[in-house]
């Protein structure tokens, strides 16, 4: 019996996790999100209700809020967590809607953006982490992974010259050096922190988007191909994180595996 917490389980690549971890009936999943109601409602409509996970509220940027739902886990798991999974993040349309050059035409919009993205998707998981510690240190399994993006590769960026989405990726860049921050420092005490990149992962991302704002996102689908003539689009939600928890089973200290910054596959290779 395996416990586990998972940020943004609301809907895509969380919910997906949720979902196929609780299906084992011996596994406690408690799952984050900012809208408790809503995702009861969806657990018991579309899991039937299983017992064997809890729905806490918090806004992963609200450290106060965070900090209430990391004691009501401990209450749950009796103080001991096995897996964390920091899966929240903020995706932004107008991000990857354009290089750097043309977002700065928009300076207030850009400053706001950079601070929710740095916010959400870096300073809310090092406190995510850091709160967590004490259970995770009592645990069995000890394994922290965040769901990371081969968007934050600058020799990926470099290679494929891919403009968009630069603070998405400068975000996903930050927080993979702050897992291997955490991970040099907790190796000792049998943590493992890994960042992980799904793939490209159909969840419904961008589909109000203008035939004009997915030029971009369009282009970066090209040079995928060119990259990588396998490529065939988009994975979907339950092959990406069945691929996710076999790399995460698998993975240990012992194999050199600390602090890693791996994609679905279990190597650089994003798409
Ligand atoms: N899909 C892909 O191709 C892909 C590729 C690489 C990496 N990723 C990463 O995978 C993770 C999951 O993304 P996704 O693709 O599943 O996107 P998604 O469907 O947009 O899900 C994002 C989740 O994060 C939650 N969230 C966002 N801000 C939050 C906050 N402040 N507090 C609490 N929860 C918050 C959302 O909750 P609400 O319902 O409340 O908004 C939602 O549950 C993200 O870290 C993303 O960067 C995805």
């Amino acid at each position: 019996m395996s416990s586990y917490v998972i940020t943004g389980v609301s809907k895509g690549l969380g919910w997906e996790f949720m979902s196929q971890i609780s299906s084992n009936a011996d596994n406690t999943v408690i799952g984050i999100v900012r809208n408790k109601k809503a995702a009861d409602e969806r657990v018991s409509n579309e899991l039937n209700g299983r017992t064997n996970i809890t729905i806490l509220e918090a806004d992963v940027t609200d450290y106060e809020a965070v900090k209430r739902a990391v004691d009501q886990a401990a209450i749950i798991n009796s103080g001991s967590l096995d897996y964390l999974i920091a899966n929240a993040g903020y995706v932004l349309g107008w991000d990857a809607y354009g290089g750097i050059g043309s977002r700065g035409l928009e300076p207030e919009r850009l400053t706001a953006e950079f601070r929710k993205m740095m916010d959400t998707n870096v300073l809310a998981n090092i406190h995510l982490y850091n709160l967590f510690m004490p259970q995770i240190l009592k645990g069995k399994a000890k394994k922290v992974v965040v769901i990371s993006s081969g968007m934050g590769d600058i020799e990926f960026t470099n290679e494929l010259g891919i403009e968009i989405a630069t603070l998405y990726s400068a975000s996903k860049a930050a927080m993979n050096m702050i897992t291997a921050k955490f991970a040099a420092q907790y190796k000792k005490d049998g943590i493992l922190f890994l960042s992980i990149c799904p793939g490209q992962v159909d969840v419904g991302h961008f589909s109000d988007a203008t035939a004009e704002e997915l030029q971009g996102f369009l282009e970066m689908g090209r040079k995928f191909t060119i990259f990588n003539p396998d490529f065939k689009g988009m994975d979907q939600p339950a092959d990406a994180i069945k691929a996710i928890l076999s790399l995460v089973d698998t993975c240990s200290i012992e194999n050199g595996d600390s602090g890693r910054y791996l994609s679905h596959f279990g190597n650089r290779r994003w798409i």
